[in-house]
C-alpha cells in the first residue's frame, strides 16, 4: 500500500474523520483530432468553484449513508444525472494532503473509477452544462483530460501544468496507467514537458 493510503476497512472505523468520494468516469471512442489524430478515451473532469480541477463526487456522511450512495447523491448535484456506483467501482483510499486538514477533523478521500459508453458520456456532459443544480455554483464546467500530444507538446503535458485539488493530479495519472488509457512511454513524456 502506498504511503497515505489506507483500506476501506480502516478509513471508515475512524470516528472522528470526515470523508469525501470521487469518481474518474471514462468512456472509449472512435473519434480524430483534426480528422486524423484518435482521441481513443473521454476522461472526465470538472472545473471547480475554486478554479482547481478535480473529480466529480463531494463529502459523504458513512453515518448516513453508504460510500456508493453519498457518491451517487453527490454526482446528481453535480453532474444532473443518476449515476449508479457499486463497490465494484472502488478504486483506492487515503487521507488528502496535509493543507486539506483542517484542525477539526482529517479528510479520507475515497476514490472510484467507473467505465461507460461514448452516449452516456455525452449525456453526462449535457446534463452536467444544463440540469444539475450545481452548475455555475460549484462546478464551473466539465472537461475532457487532452490525452494525446500535439506537435508543441501541447494536449496531456499541458493538461497536467495546471492546479488539482488535493491529489487528484496522482488519481488521474494513475488511473491512467492501471487502465491502460495511455502507455508508460507517452505519459513519461508528457510529465517531462508539464509544467507542474
Ligand atoms: N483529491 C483530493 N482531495 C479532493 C479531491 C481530489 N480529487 N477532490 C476534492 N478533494 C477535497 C477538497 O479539498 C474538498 O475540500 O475533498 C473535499 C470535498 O470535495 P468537494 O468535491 O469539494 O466536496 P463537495 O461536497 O462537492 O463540496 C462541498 O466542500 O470544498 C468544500 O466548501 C466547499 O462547499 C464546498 C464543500
Ligand atoms: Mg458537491
Ligand atoms: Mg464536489
Amino acid at each position: 500500500m502506498a504511503s497515505g493510503q489506507l483500506s476501506r476497512e480502516e478509513a471508515l472505523a475512524c470516528s472522528g474523520c470526515r470523508h469525501a468520494c470521487h469518481v474518474m468516469l471514462y468512456a472509449d471512442t472512435t473519434s480524430k483530432l483534426f480528422g486524423r489524430t484518435p482521441i481513443r478515451h473521454i476522461v472526465l473532469m470538472q472545473m471547480r468553484f475554486d478554479g482547481l480541477l478535480g473529480f466529480p463526487g463531494g463529502l459523504v456522511n458513512p453515518a448516513e449513508e453508504s460510500l456508493e450512495a453519498g457518491l451517487s447523491r453527490e454526482l446528481l448535484e453535480e453532474l444532473g444525472l443518476e449515476i449508479p456506483i457499486t463497490e465494484e467501482d472502488y478504486v483506492e483510499t487515503c487521507y488528502a494532503p496535509a493543507l486539506s486538514w483542517t484542525a477539526k477533523s482529517k479528510l479520507i478521500l475515497h476514490f472510484y473509477v467507473k467505465k461507460m459508453e461514448e452516449e452516456q458520456i455525452k449525456e453526462v456532459e449535457r446534463a452536467a452544462a444544463s440540469t444539475a443544480v450545481d452548475h455555475g455554483l460549484e462546478v464551473m464546467g466539465m472537461v475532457r483530460v487532452p490525452l494525446f500530444r500535439t506537435n508543441h507538446d501541447g494536449g496531456l503535458s499541458f493538461f497536467l501544468s495546471h492546479s488539482f485539488i488535493g491529489n487528484a493530479r496522482s488519481q488521474l495519472i494513475n488511473s491512467l496507467l492501471r487502465l491502460h488509457l495511455i502507455s508508460p512511454q507517452n505519459l513519461a513524456k508528457a510529465l517531462r514537458k508539464s509544467l507542474g
